[in-house]
């Protein structure tokens, strides 16, 4: 049932204060201001050498993003890779590391493959599943849940925000855990994410100036999305998005590469998204977002007041999320790449719950 939505797709993106508010109320007692695992652990996150995860697609892309978070706020080593790399390269493996794969279905070949190589090496082998009684999470050991109901719309929407509410918490209590994070610290980044649904209700009410900017995007040949840090795997995340829906050809890039080749496609014809909330990066992404407008380059930066009261000249459009702290910002930017995404393709006639040559759940590689 689509509600009142033309597409499920839609209709998944409204549904995410919900959804995230429903999984973050799994991990966190928001009373006591704690994360609070009801998981039974069969690792200790203080004793662990190494977090390895592995993921295809948006779930990549969610832990690409926890990756900051697991080495900043637990001070623990990451690797993450795509599963299909993964699974092939046949890493050597840490003694006491922890493996962990992030899968809505929890049925996609690939990820399921490296699940089962990890656990031949002996690792300790958790996942991020949005299906309990998927072959993903029946062959872990401990299952961590996305609590955002079944997921329809092909492109993945309220299934990342869940699995990056679960992995900002699994961050968190990893960092208590390991003593890089002390009480004071605790309350204030639970505090963060507690005010996290509220904002991504705000952030949904540019829609209507989205419609009109994915107006312009829906005759663009090539879009090029930049962002820095975290923010990063938020603009390939954008980028894979406008591609599976709209087909159209969209690259995310990190920021600072752009002098190292991509910013030769830049002319007058090429929207720019540039995702850029204020945070101590933001100057950074700011300057590489000028080194294109210099070139004629159509910028659309999405960022707070902050950002855009320090964003200068030569930017085409701003659209504005509210200011949240910087742990939380990669969650709610997800926001409006999703509905640049989907008003682009509804412009373009494309059948977005069902791009074509995509399946929903990969289970072949
Ligand atoms: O079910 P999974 O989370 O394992 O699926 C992974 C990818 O196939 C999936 O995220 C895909 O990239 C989406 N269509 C992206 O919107």
């Amino acid at each position: 049932d689509k509600g009142n939505h033309r597409h499920f797709m839609a209709k998944e993106i409204y549904e995410q204060p919900e959804t995230i508010s429903h999984t973050l109320s799994h991990y966190l007692d928001m009373g006591a201001e704690r994360v609070a695992l009801r998981e039974t652990l069969p690792f200790d996150f203080a004793r662990l050498s190494r977090l390895t995860m592995s993921a295809c697609g948006t779930a990549y892309f969610a832990g690409s993003i926890a990756k900051y978070w697991f080495e900043k706020l637990a001070r623990l080593p990451v690797d993450i890779d795509v599963a299909s790399e993964f699974r092939y390269r046949e890493p050597p493996l840490q003694a006491d590391g922890l493996s962990l794969f992030i899968s809505q279905s929890g049925e996609t070949a690939d990820t399921l493959a490296a699940l089962r190589y990890c656990a031949g090496q002996g690792q300790h082998v958790a996942s991020l599943v949005n299906v309990r009684e998927s072959t993903i999470a029946r062959e872990s050991q401990v299952v961590f849940p996305t609590l955002c109901g079944p997921e329809i719309g092909v492109a993945s929407t309220k299934a990342l925000t869940a699995q990056l509410s679960a992995l900002a918490s699994l961050a968190l209590a990893a960092g208590v855990a390991r003593g890089a994070i002390g009480p004071e610290a605790e309350a204030e980044l639970v505090r963060a994410l507690i005010s996290l649904p509220s904002a991504v209700s705000k952030a949904l009410k540019s829609e209507g100036q989205i419609v009109e900017i994915a107006k312009s995007l829906s005759k663009a040949k090539d879009v090029l999305y930049l962002g820095r840090g975290p923010m990063y795997p938020v603009a390939m995340e954008g980028a894979l998005k406008l591609k599976e829906i709209s087909y159209i050809h969209a690259e995310g890039y990190a920021a600072g590469e752009l002098k190292h080749g991509p910013i030769a496609l830049v002319d007058e014809s090429m929207p720019v998204i540039v995702v850029a909330p204020s945070d101590p990066l933001m100057e950074k992404t700011l300057s590489n977002m000028q080194e294109v407008a210099a070139r004629g380059g159509r910028i659309i930066l999405i960022t707070d007041e902050d950002g855009a009261a320090q964003a200068g000249h030569g930017i085409a459009d701003i659209i504005l999320i509210p200011k949240v702290s910087s742990f939380v910002a990669p969650i709610l930017a997800t926001i409006p790449v999703q509905l640049l995404a989907y008003h682009t393709a509804v412009f373009m006639g494309t059948d977005v719950d069902q791009p074509r040559n995509l399946a929903k759940s990969v289970t072949v590689e």
